[in-house]
């Protein structure tokens, strides 16, 4: 069965972050139940949640939450600001099982003033919530960690050694990664970036897990491209167009119109190859294609959009496994039995 396949898996977004991972790690928190879910980056990666009518943006929490015996886990190399953490904490209601490192970074409101009056942060649209004053100020040694607030204290552990625990044992750990490879701050469009490595490999090394340990790499694109502050965007569509295909977006945290382009291959490519996906998950592809809302059968797409997909998987050589139809994290077509079962590593 899939679980013996899958013990750990990480989960990136392939392209300028938005690409619905909230969704795609959502959906694998119900279906896969793992043992334990972290999740990376920080408070300016805003990830969306919506099952049953209920919609959560989360900043700090893990999107596997739902799953409601999974352990959730906050990593050393991330970064929260406590009022958000405790916020949502409450809002999800994970209160008992939710775990921070010892070492995870705090934001404090000088960080975020100290975003505010940067003009660079300004010319690249930074979404100011001082998450790379806190990550340079990580790097000169003077952050204050998890460990140093009394009241964060029930929630402290060695995240990195109990994740590695789960793992050595087999059990099966979702790890989610934030923001997209393009905002990397090695690989993307720099200056036009974030402030940390949003590939496979930064998001692993976030939580301490050795990349022999990782047997499933995800990827996740959106069926469109979208893009939120300054920097480039190949084939960036006029706001007429974004309308017209009915891209229009707006980002969770900033509440800022997302730019959009259509799917581009040639930046997909490379973030397959740089991430290491053994897997690919397509969002939104009832944006693209109409009439397949809630569609949960691949025989049941219409052949152009079958089509489309397998022209995809064709140039990226990764097979596409997931494909999301809709807003609800069980949206989604899943065809791991189908396409992994066969090719059993
Ligand atoms: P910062 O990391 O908040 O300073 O923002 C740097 C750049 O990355 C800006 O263009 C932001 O819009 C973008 N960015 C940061 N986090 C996210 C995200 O979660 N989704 C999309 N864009 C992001
Ligand atoms: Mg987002």
């Amino acid at each position: 069965m899939l679980r013996d396949i899958t013990p750990v898996t990480v989960v990136v977004g392939g392209f300028f972050g938005d690409e619905g991972k909230g969704k795609i790690v959502g959906y694998l928190g119900l279906k896969d139940r793992p043992s334990a879910a972290v999740r990376t980056g920080s408070i300016n990666a805003g990830h969306t949640v919506s099952f049953d009518g209920r919609v959560w943006k989360l900043r700090v929490v893990p999107s596997a939450f739902l799953c409601s015996a999974c352990r959730l886990y906050v990593p050393a190399g991330a970064l929260i600001s406590i009022p958000v953490f405790l916020n949502e904490v409450l809002e999800t209601g994970c209160s008992g099982r939710i775990f921070l490192d010892y070492n995870a970074g705090i934001i404090t409101e000088e960080h975020v003033a100290r975003e505010r009056s940067d003009e660079l942060m300004k010319q690249i649209g930074s979404t100011k919530q001082g998450v790379g004053a806190a990550n340079s100020d990580r790097i000169m040694r003077r952050l204050k960690l998890a460990k140093d607030y009394e009241e964060l204290r029930s929630y402290l552990r060695d995240v990195a050694l109990e994740v590695n625990e789960f793992v050595d044992k087999g059990e099966h750990v979702l790890i989610e990664g934030t923001q997209g490879f393009y905002l990397s701050l090695y690989f993307g469009t720099y200056p036009y970036v974030t402030s940390r490595d949003t590939s496979a490999s930064g998001v692993l090394s976030e939580v301490g897990v050795g990349p022999k340990k990782v047997d499933e790499v995800l990827v996740v694109f959106k069926s469109y491209v979208t893009r939120v502050g300054e920097g480039p965007l190949p084939n960036e569509l006029s706001p007429e167009d974004v309308e017209r295909f009915g891209f229009v977006e707006r980002a969770s945290v900033t509440g800022r119109v997302r730019r959009a382009a259509p799917f581009n291959l040639e930046l997909a490519r490379k973030s397959v190859v740089i991430n290491s996906a053994t897997q690919v998950a397509l969002t939104k592809v009832d944006v693209l294609f109409k009439n397949i809302q809630h569609v949960k059968e691949w025989g049941k797409l219409p052949y152009n959009v079958r089509k489309w997909i397998e022209d995809v998987e064709n140039v990226l050589k990764v097979p596409i496994t997931l494909i999301g139809t809709g807003e609800d994290v069980m949206a989604v077509i899943d065809r791991r039995e189908e396409v992994l079962g066969s090719l059993k590593r």
